[in-house]
Parts: C-alpha cells; structure tokens; sequence
C-alpha cells in the first residue's frame, strides 16, 4: 500500500516551516500522555537538555533523570555521516521539538534525517521496539516495479547486515550499481539501529522495518522507515554525506563509516 496523496500532502505541510529554516525533520510522535506531574515534567525536560549536551561530543548519549516513578530514561544519536556541528544543530532542534510538540508526553520519538531522540518514563536500554513511527515515499514510482524491489531487497540485506555488526554505532550504508537495468544508475541505501541495541535485536528490528517497508513504500523509488529503534531508507538519488567517499564500481558496496 502506497502512501496516499493526503497523507503526502499532510506531510508537505508538516515539513514545510521546517524546511523553511534548513531542518532535516522527518516525523515525531507523542505516547503516554499526562497531566499535572510537575515533577516527571521537569525531569523529562532536564533529560532533553542533557542528552543536547552529551550527544555532539560522540554523537550519541544516553541518559536518565528522576527518582522511582519519575525516573525518565533517554537515548539520542546522530547518522554517522553527520559532522559535529550538523549533529549539535540538529540535536538541539530536536530536543526544542520534543520540547514543543509533546508537552505533557512521558514518551517520544523525534526523527530528522540526521539525528534521533527518544525518552521514556521507563527502562527502554537495549530492548528493540519496532513500533512504526513513520514514513516517507517518493512520489516517483519505479519503471518496473518487480525488478526494482528485487534490488532493494539485495541492497538492503546487507547494508542491515552490516549496520547490526555495528560495535557502538549500528549504522549500514551501501550502493547497488545497476547498471541501468532498473532505468536508474545507481540505487542507495541505508540501515541505523539505535546504538544501545545488541546485534540480534537490531537485526529483528530491520525485519520487522523491512515488513513496514513493503506497506508504506509501494512502488516508489525512495521511501524511509522509522520505528522506535531503527530505521531503513533507499532511494535513487544519493543522500549519505560521505564526503567524497566513493565505493568501488562492484555490484553491492557496503559499509561502515
Ligand atoms: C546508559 O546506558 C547504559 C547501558 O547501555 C547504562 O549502564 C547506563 O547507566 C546509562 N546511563 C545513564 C546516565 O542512564
Ligand atoms: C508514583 O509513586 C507514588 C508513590 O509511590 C504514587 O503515589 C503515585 O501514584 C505514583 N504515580 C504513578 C503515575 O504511578
Ligand atoms: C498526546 O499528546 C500529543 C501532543 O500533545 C497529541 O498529538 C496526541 O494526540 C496525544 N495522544 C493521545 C492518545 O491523547
């Protein structure tokens, strides 16, 4: 099932202010609302801007603030192509939109296209969570859909493969040369778990991003997933900053940065 034309357009309008001021925001959502704790507020909110502070020096962090119930516990990272201070920027345009959007939320998810935050009013470290947050297609659909879904399938397998191997950053990138046997020259694709996941759960993670995948993307030639603990993305035009790095003219180049 492909994304439907409202849902494009809602999310024109959703990114439009944004991209306005050079953001890269993608999608975020608001779980487990309350009211009236002052207290799991103010922690939620202390949390936000500790991980703004620890995640530009290794672009990622982890967190947690608060006393028993209260306790707030926090993940945050940067895609590993991201430079320092692209990182720092959009961290901190995250925590303002986590911030702003969910206010009374004990539990969000906030995905730009460079950077990811997640807090909880629970214990979340390591578990995988491949609940769907969000999606993004192309409008352009694939010349040959079947033969085109057959090199995502080729290419995303081992950039998922290679993002779980991943020792702190569970990050995979990769470029399937075509050839032009699928009308385009060159297909991209990426896989990120979060960095606290352990090599079998961001695996189960992809898989179960990879079923979201066939839903929300239809024939398109670019789509990205996010769940709350991975994300998976491919397109024909290339949108990795790899700063001049190029990958030998073979069939699949994959690779950690
Ligand atoms: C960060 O996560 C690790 C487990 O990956 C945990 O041991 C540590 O206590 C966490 N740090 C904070 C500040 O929550
Ligand atoms: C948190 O714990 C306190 C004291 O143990 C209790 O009174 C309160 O209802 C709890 N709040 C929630 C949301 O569980
Ligand atoms: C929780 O709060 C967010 C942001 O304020 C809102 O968008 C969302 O609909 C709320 N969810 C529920 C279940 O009320």
């Amino acid at each position: 099932m492909a994304a439907s034309s409202s849902q494009l357009l809602f999310f024109f309008l959703l990114l439009l202010p944004l991209a306005i001021n050079g953001a890269d925001f993608i999608t975020l959502k608001c779980e487990a609302n309350f009211t009236g704790n002052a207290i799991l507020q103010g922690n939620i909110n202390t949390l936000l801007l500790d991980l703004e502070a620890k995640t530009s020096a290794r672009g990622f962090a982890n967190s947690s603030r608060g006393a028993g119930n209260d306790t707030v516990y926090g993940i945050s990272e940067c895609r590993e192509d991201a430079t320092a201070e692209k990182c720092a920027a959009c961290m901190a345009e995250a925590v303002l939109q986590a911030y702003t959007s969910c206010p009374n939320s004990a539990e969000s998810y906030v995905w730009h296209h460079s950077c990811f935050l997640r807090y909880a009013n629970r214990e979340f470290f390591g578990q995988a969570d491949s609940g769907r947050v969000g999606a993004w297609s192309s409008t352009v659909k694939a010349a040959d859909p079947p033969t085109f879904a057959r090199a995502v399938v080729e290419l995303l397998d081992v950039v998922g493969i290679e993002a779980s191997y991943g020792e702190y950053r569970k990050f995979g990138w990769g470029e399937l040369d075509t050839g032009r046997s699928y009308h385009v020259p060159k297909l991209y694709g990426m896989a990120e778990c979060t960095w606290d996941l352990r090599q079998q759960a961001c695996i189960n993670c992809l898989l179960d991003a990879y079923k979201l995948f066939r839903e929300d993307c239809g024939d398109r030639v670019g789509c990205v997933v996010m769940t709350k603990s991975c994300s998976l993305r491919f397109d024909v035009d290339a949108f990795l900053f790899l700063n001049g790095r190029s990958s030998p003219a073979s069939s699949v180049t994959a690779g950690h940065l």
